[in-house]
């Protein structure tokens, strides 16, 4: 039995994400998608949010299961798993040389290999933060998100507040 983790802060997830994690949910037994939260930063939705609109979004994916991973090292849960991998998209040179430092932290801590996919060429313009700005101007983001979260994803003056950031609780 083969279990590795794709991590990340999904805030929210994207057509970007699922892609990914369901290419990732082929090549191992079991997926299971970390919803970090880092204290330091400010989210546009709160954790259990952004596990639950993740949960949504994977639910027709039978090997895969959404947890909270609160703010703690990768390469800990990645132990706590019994993980033998931890699984990124790429979209581009920025996000190699951002990933590859944190690949070999993991490796060196919890000796974890980290396994990139090429990220689809329909998302690779697509991330959380420009798609909450597009979003809250008008745009329309409905080719790149979920159906649950493009319900949530609406102009920062609508009535039910959605467009508030809100600090990560501990
Ligand atoms: O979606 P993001 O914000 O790019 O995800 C980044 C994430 C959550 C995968 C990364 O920040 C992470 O692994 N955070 C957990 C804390 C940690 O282990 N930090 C050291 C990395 S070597």
């Amino acid at each position: 039995m083969t279990r590795a983790i794709c991590p990340g802060s999904f805030d929210p997830v994207h057509l970007g994400h699922v892609d990914v994690i369901t290419r990732a949910a082929r090549l191992f037994d079991e997926v299971v998608v970390a919803v970090s939260t880092n204290y330091a930063k400010t989210y546009r939705f709160d954790a259990e949010e952004r596990r639950m609109l993740c949960a949504e979004s994977l639910a027709h994916l039978p090997n895969v299961t959404v947890v909270p991973m609160g703010g703690g090292l990768l390469a800990d849960f990645c132990r706590e798993q019994g993980a033998v991998g931890v699984v990124k998209g790429l979209r581009s040179g920025l996000d190699v040389d951002y990933e590859l430092p944190m690949a070999r932290m993991n490796r060196h801590l919890a000796d974890v290999e980290t396994v990139f996919l090429p990220g689809d060429a329909a998302f690779l313009h697509v991330s959380s933060t420009l798609l909450k700005e597009v979003a809250a101007l008008g745009g329309d983001v409905a080719p790149f998100v979920p159906p649950a979260v493009l319900r949530r994803l609406v102009p920062p003056d609508h009535p039910d507040g959605a467009g508030r950031d809100v600090p990560a609780e501990p």
